[in-house]
């Protein structure tokens, strides 16, 4: 019943003819049940492969249109203020491996070392130094809001040849037609409009170009659900999937990542759970027409507001910190191919 109130839930096939059960990892879905946990999902109507309901995705979260708490611009720039200091030591290893990010990449198919490549949320350029494995660094363009994580981007030897700029996710400065490949990983949760984000993915890309989008999933778990809306957004697999085709992209998937020692749990989200990607078909700006941006960052905010909103939302965000190191003490405790 949840799953039909949900758009497109009825869309998600499981391709390359992998079933549940035959998949490596399995978890405790959404009502004790057991889910994939990983896997690749497309989206077509027509399909008569084996459908697969995102579980990880059941529960009603609140609409991406409703910011939590650090989805704000000025916001997320504070919080990277101070996150970039430890971000690449102390926050990625418990949620953003290099084995995770290889994976998250592949479907990215950076198949030819000439490509244009923007890193859209870039940071530190973590994911940008998986992207330069496949893509000459003076092809790619790592853009951020923030210049504290772009400092730190900037120390990083193999990306010395990269373009590094201050932008917006939302409002990208290149031009229409640019790129062959767009890559976000781990940004769109701040975004106060992923849509628009998504949106200007599909324009910057050239006709044939993929977008590779690698981002949080929503928890099912009561408690880690209540964090997850008052941190950040943390999308439902069909969102993106909804997103990516509203915005115009053609050949739609998704596949599930995650960190090993999760065995494959995804009940109680993940800050970065899948990869998704699409094709541009044609040539030009969006079909999706969109207003005027939601939030206008020149205007006055009241700082009282401002850091009510901040701490409560860093404070969030803190319970995803002890999440994985939870998660962790748990692989090492349960006889390894049983369920935690
Ligand atoms: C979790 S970090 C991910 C960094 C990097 N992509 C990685 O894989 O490690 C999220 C990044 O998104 C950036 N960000 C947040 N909102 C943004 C926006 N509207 N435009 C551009 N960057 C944004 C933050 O400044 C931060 O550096």
């Amino acid at each position: 019943m949840a799953s039909s109130m949900l758009y497109g839930a009825e869309n998600l096939t499981l391709t390359r003819g992998v079933t549940p059960k035959r998949l490596g990892f399995l978890g405790s879905g959404v009502h004790g049940k057991q889910f994939a946990n990983s896997g690749l999902i497309s989206c077509s109507r027509m399909s008569k492969v084996r459908t697969l309901s995102p579980k990880c995705s059941l529960s009603s979260s609140r609409p991406a249109s409703q910011p939590r708490f650090i989805q704000h611009k000025k916001e997320a720039f504070w919080f990277y203020r101070f996150l970039s200091i430890v971000y690449d030591h102390v926050i990625n290893p418990g949620h953003w491996t290099e084995d995770m990010r290889d994976e998250a990449l592949e479907p990215a198919d950076l198949s030819n070392r000439n490509m244009l490549v923007v890193d859209v949320g870039g940071g530190t350029g973590f994911t940008t130094l998986g992207i330069v494995k496949h893509v000459d660094a003076k092809n790619v363009t790592i853009l951020d809001q923030s210049p504290h994580q772009l400092a730190k981007a900037k120390q990083k030897e193999p990306l010395k040849d990269c373009k590094i700029i201050e932008g917006d996710a939302e409002d990208l400065p290149f031009k229409t037609d640019y790129a062959d490949r767009y890559i976000s990983a781990g940004s769109i949760e701040y975004w106060p409009e992923p849509q628009r984000g998504i949106r200007e993915a599909y324009r910057v890309l050239k006709l044939g170009g993929k977008a590779c989008i690698i981002g949080p999933v929503y928890p099912t778990f009561w408690l880690s659900r209540f964090f997850a809306d008052v941190w950040m957004l943390f999308p439902k697999e069909e969102e993106y999937i909804e997103w990516f085709q509203k915005a115009g992209f053609k050949d739609v998937q998704l596949k599930r990542i995650g960190p090993k020692w999760y065995r494959g749990v995804r009940r109680h989200g993940l800050i970065m759970g899948c990869s998704v990607t699409g094709v541009k078909p044609a040539s030009g700006d969006s079909p999706l027409q969109l207003g005027p941006k939601a939030e206008d960052v020149s205007e006055p905010v009241n700082p009282f507001v401002f850091l009510y909103r901040f701490i409560l939302g860093a404070m969030a965000g803190a319970y995803f910190v002890l999440v994985p190191i939870y998660m962790w003490i748990k692989d090492q405790i349960v006889p390894k191919g049983q369920p935690i």
